[in-house]
């Protein structure tokens, strides 16, 4: 039976490893937005595992931990220094995958919610958001140059099951009092999830591939103790047969 105790033992060992993987904390911003102007507030939230001994988080912008160590990191009146790549991690949980945050200057900023990589079929936010949260009117969104929508009050512009067709540069105008103001240009791209989106994730096709493995040495052990136990069987019965031959000869 041991032979088959050797792949079992390896399939948990490589579960557990990728049950432990799984638990990455997750930073969160709060509004959701990547791309925000200066003196905007932002929070951003570090869900992970607690321990009942320690709640406290360990938050790193650019890699350095920061001395803050509570669940939630407000940024307040943020500033050009305060963009980067944040990650957190907390007691239970490995560290979450970095979360970049930009911090502009200037009087509009097309903001979004992820940075701007976006698959097929995602649903692509813009916003044309304003210093100071100051009032715009007659906002136009641009995709190359070209109108794609007007709103009379500002208003977010949600393009749902983004294509390929929706990659392109964009920006939004509109006016502040009397003022015509403009954003500076997004490059936005909408990928082809079929064609690799970013990194291939090896971890998973590592674990298949020896998932698949595991499975098969497992198949061929299991025929072949099939066999063997067949041929003992086989081997047991026959002193039956002479056992029940024996009165007979008497
Ligand atoms: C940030 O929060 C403070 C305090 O609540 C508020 O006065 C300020 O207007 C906020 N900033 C922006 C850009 O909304
Ligand atoms: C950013 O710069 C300001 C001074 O302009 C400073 O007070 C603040 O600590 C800096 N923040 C970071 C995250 O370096
Ligand atoms: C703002 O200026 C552009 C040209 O720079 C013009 O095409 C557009 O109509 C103006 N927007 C408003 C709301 O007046």
């Amino acid at each position: 039976m041991w032979p088959l105790l050797l792949p079992t033992a390896l399939l948990l060992l490589v579960s557990s490893d990728i049950g432990a993987g799984l638990q990455k904390a997750v930073v969160i911003l709060d509004p959701e937005w990547v791309r925000v102007l200066e003196e905007d507030n932002v929070t951003l939230r570090c869900q992970g595992t607690y321990s009942p001994g320690d709640n406290s988080t360990k938050w790193f912008h650019n890699g350095s931990l920061i001395s803050h160590q509570s669940a939630n990191y407000f940024i307040g009146t943020a500033r050009v220094n305060d963009s980067g790549e944040y990650k957190c991690q907390t007691a239970l949980s490995m560290t979450s995958d970095p979360v970049k945050l930009e911090v502009h200057i200037g009087w509009l900023l097309l903001q979004t919610t992820q940075q701007p990589e976006f698959r097929e079929g995602d649903t692509i936010r813009l916003n044309c958001h304003s210093w100071r949260n100051k009032r715009v009117h007659k906002v136009t969104y641009l995709q190359n140059g070209r109108g794609k929508k007007f709103f009379h009050e500002n208003s977010e512009f949600r393009i749902p099951e983004a294509t390929q067709k929706d990659s392109g540069s964009y920006f939004c105008r509109g006016m502040i009092g009397r003022n015509n103001k403009s954003s500076e240009t997004l490059r936005i791209t909408v990928g082809d999830p079929t064609t690799s989106p970013s990194v291939p994730p090896w971890h998973q096709i590592t674990f298949c591939l020896l998932i698949g493995l595991l499975f098969a040495i497992d198949t061929v052990l299991y025929f072949s103790m099939q066999r063997g136990l067949r041929s003992s069987t086989a081997v047991y019965e026959e002193p039956k047969l002479h056992w029940s031959k024996e009165p007979q000869d008497k």
